[in-house]
This record gives C-alpha cells, structure tokens and sequence, in this order.
C-alpha cells in the first residue's frame, strides 16, 4: 500500500491526506506538550483516548446540530474528518477561573464566573498564542463579523452540551478550547467546529473531590495522565468497560 501524504504534523496529531478529496485523516499521537511545547513527553496511550473521546463530543455535538469536521472513527488512534480552512484563533469559554484567566485578574481557581467568558487566542506558536481582542480579529482580517457572531453561538453551544455531558457524570467543565474551520458548500461558507475536544483541551474537575481529571494532570505534575483521561473515559462509558488500560494498535 502507498505511503499516505503527510499533511501537517502538530504537537499532538498528525493530518494525512484522505481517501476522497475534501477528507483528512486524523491521527493522534502520544505526545504531550505544555507551555508552548517546553514541556513535552510521551504518555502512553494517550492517543487511543482522546482520539475515542473526540469521536464522543464530535458525535454528540453532530447529533444536536453542531456542525463539526468529525466523519467517523478509522481505528484506534484515526479518524476521519472533513478537510476544512482552520481559523488562526483558539476560541476559549471559561465557566470557572482557572490557568491563565486566574494569573491574569488574580482570581482564585475555582471561582465561579458571573457567565460564561469567551476569550479569543491567535495561533501562533512562535508567539505564545497571545490573547486578542475582536478588534485586532477584524483589523487582520482573521474572521468576518458574521464569523465572529457565528463563533460566539457555536462556543455557547458547545459550552452547553459539554457542560451538560460532564455535569451528568460528575464532572465540572471548567474551561475550554475550540477551534474552528471554514467549508464550502458551493458559493456557502459554514464554520464547523474542527480540531479535538479532549481532556488535552478541556478542564474537567470531578464535583465532588475537585480531582483534575485533565491536561493539568500533566502540566503541574499531579499524577498518572492515562489514568486522569481512562476515569473521563469510563464515567462517560466511551472505553470497553473491561479493557482498563487502552489496547495499542496501530
Ligand atoms: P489557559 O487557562 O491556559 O488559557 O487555558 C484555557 C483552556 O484552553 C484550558 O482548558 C486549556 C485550553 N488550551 C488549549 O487547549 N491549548 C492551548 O494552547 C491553551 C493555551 C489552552
Ligand atoms: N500551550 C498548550 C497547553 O499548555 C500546549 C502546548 O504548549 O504545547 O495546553
């Protein structure tokens, strides 16, 4: 069989060519960075789950009408997706203050915030993803104001639905990252979320014990991160039951 077309290799995934045009494939790596990549590991299995629990969010947020790039599950550590024009923002929704929200206005994580906060970041590693404004978005051209209105309404979507999905499971949804992407139907422009939505991506604390069941697990040195995402995993029924550590194919 041909050697697949490497697209783009980030720090956690990796994009082939798909087997139709206007599809990728989306392969996720055990690799885990943080800080801007200053801090970086291989955590075993880590792939395997969030490849599984992406599929899990995209599908649910699929079902009640967000548009998302997801198609479907290839394998274990791939699934296919819809080719897309990625916008150079990380859209962030924070519910409680955490991370850089609490360094930045000296709130004690945790707090809970008046309502959800949206905060848009420009992608760009070199520069840090720095926290910008809409008006610097619509100065550089980045989005449109019709994107931005479109933006807002799929971030408070997706904040509703993953909120609602965690909170069942006892799990508070503390913040989060989106990205999303542009498709063309014809002369139509859609924005469709894209990218991952995991507990690499996401602040997930359990209710009732403040647990960090998240990337946070890696970046402050608080644990097993296997263990943190397999416990996200298995409370939302996402992995076999039986299987307790993710089986390594491919
Ligand atoms: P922050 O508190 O560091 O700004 O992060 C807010 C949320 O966004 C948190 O859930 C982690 C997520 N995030 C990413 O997924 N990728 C990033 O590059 C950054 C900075 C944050
Ligand atoms: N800055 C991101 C994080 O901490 C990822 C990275 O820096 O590699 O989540």
């Amino acid at each position: 069989m041909a050697r697949r077309t490497k697209i783009y290799e980030g720090k956690a995934k990796i994009l082939y060519e798909g087997p139709e045009p206007g599809t990728i494939v989306q392969y996720f790596k055990d690799d885990a960075t943080a800080f801007n990549a200053e801090k970086k590991d291989v955590i075993e299995g880590k792939g395997v789950l969030n490849n599984r629990l992406s599929e899990f969010f995209m599908t649910g947020l699929n079902n009640i009408g967000v548009p998302t790039h997801f198609i479907r599950r290839l394998n274990m550590r791939e699934q296919l997706v819809r080719a897309c024009e990625i916008v150079p923002l990380e859209i962030i929704v924070r519910n409680y203050a955490a991370g850089s929200i609490s360094k930045r206005l000296g709130l004690e994580e945790g707090t809970q915030l008046p309502r959800p906060i949206v905060e848009y970041c420009y992608k760009d590693d070199a520069l840090g993803d720095p926290l910008v404004t809409e008006e610097h978005i619509a100065a550089f051209g980045w989005a449109s104001q019709q994107d931005m209105d479109d933006i807002l309404s799929l971030a408070l979507r997706v904040n509703d639905f993953l909120s609602g999905v965690m909170l069942a499971v006892g799990i508070r949804l503390v913040d989060f990252k989106i990205e999303v992407g542009r498709v063309y139907d014809g002369d139509l422009m859609r924005l469709i979320v894209a990218d991952e939505i995991s507990p690499d991506s996401c602040r997930l604390w359990d209710i009732e014990t403040g647990q960090k069941l998240d990337k946070d697990v890696f970046r402050r040195d608080l644990g097993n991160l296997t263990d943190a995402y397999s416990e996200v995993a298995r409370r939302l029924g996402v992995m076999p039951k039986t299987v307790t550590k993710p089986t390594l194919i491919n």
